[in-house]
């Protein structure tokens, strides 16, 4: 788990929907203190200000900074202000959905394809590249993916961004061994966001995974398993892992084909 009264940085949060929401909330319940950054002050207040999912005083103790990681020197002013910290997670991804998602993967909106990549993949760069100088004593840093071994319909360019993302995490990991310093991505399966709500056909997504996972996959509870894992490689428990992309997702990127009726918890009900 992680270290008591250390400070996480949890890039990413647009509502209390957002995976990042869950992941903070998580590194709080084990005494962890959280600064969460959302894109900029416009996001924040129309989408998670007027949330009603929770309390004015629960939305008030929550530490919110602004950050949007294609501004290098946002990035870098976020971390020196910050000061030390234990570990970042990057939660953090965009595909226009009209030119990079949907049933046509040709598309010649190459500034968008530009765009989604550096902000899904090449931000952790950024991120880390700032980060680390506030991780003396080592830390981790663990950034969110979705299975991108396999050509998804729809998902297109994202899963592109994805595959870029992970090989980053692996560079990262080369590149910051030395600083005693993780970093690491976890796989979910899908989740029920904003960002998930713009990707056209997430539904036949979800209905995929359905079919596949041997655990049954719960697309708005099992943010909280999501959760864990990434507070598992914020934590000491993971110290000798580095570089590796950990699926939380029911087990089904493992599944070749659907699984058949008997081998479902609900029978195929
Ligand atoms: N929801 C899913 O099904 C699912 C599954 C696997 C992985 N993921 C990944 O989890 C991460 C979080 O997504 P989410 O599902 O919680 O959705 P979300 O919409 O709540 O979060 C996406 C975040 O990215 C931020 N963002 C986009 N451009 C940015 C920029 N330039 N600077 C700073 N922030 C920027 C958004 O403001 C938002 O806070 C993403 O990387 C996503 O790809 C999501």
């Amino acid at each position: 788990m992680i270290e008591t009264g250390a400070t996480y940085v949890v890039m990413g949060l647009l509502d209390p929907d957002s995976i990042a929401y869950s992941v903070g909330r998580d590194i709080m319940k084990y005494g962890g203190k959280v600064i969460y950054t959302a894109q900029n002050e416009r996001l924040k207040s129309i989408f998670f200000d007027r949330s009603k999912k929770l309390s004015d005083e629960e939305k008030q103790s929550l530490v919110i900074d602004y950050c949007d990681v294609t501004k290098d020197e946002e990035v870098k002013a976020l971390f020196e202000k910050i000061g030390p910290v234990a570990g970042v997670v990057h939660s953090i991804g965009y595909a226009n959905p009209k030119t990079a998602l949907g049933e046509e993967f040709h598309t010649d909106a190459i500034e968008d394809l530009k765009n989604s990549y550096n902000i899904s993949a090449v931000s952790l760069a950024t991120v880390a590249r700032y980060a680390y100088p506030q991780m003396k004593d080592g830390g981790s840093i663990v950034a969110l993916t979705f299975e991108s071994t396999r050509a998804f319909a729809y998902y297109n360019w994202m899963g592109v961004a994805k595959a870029a993302l992970e090989a980053v995490v692996r560079g990262l990991a080369r590149r910051h061994g030395k600083d005693l310093i993780r970093v690491n991505a976890v796989s979910a399966g899908p989740l029920t966001t904003k960002a998930a709500s713009s990707i056209p056909g997430f539904d036949e997504l979800s209905d995929t995974w359905n079919k596949q996972s041997p655990i049954p996959w719960d697309t708005i509870n099992d943010k909280d398993e999501v959760a864990h894992a990434v507070n598992f490689l914020l934590g000491p428990y993971s110290k000798k892992i580095t570089g590796q992309v950990i699926y939380v997702d029911g087990g089904a990127s493992v599944i070749g084909g659907e699984l058949l009726p008997h081998e479902r918890r609900d029978g195929g009900a």
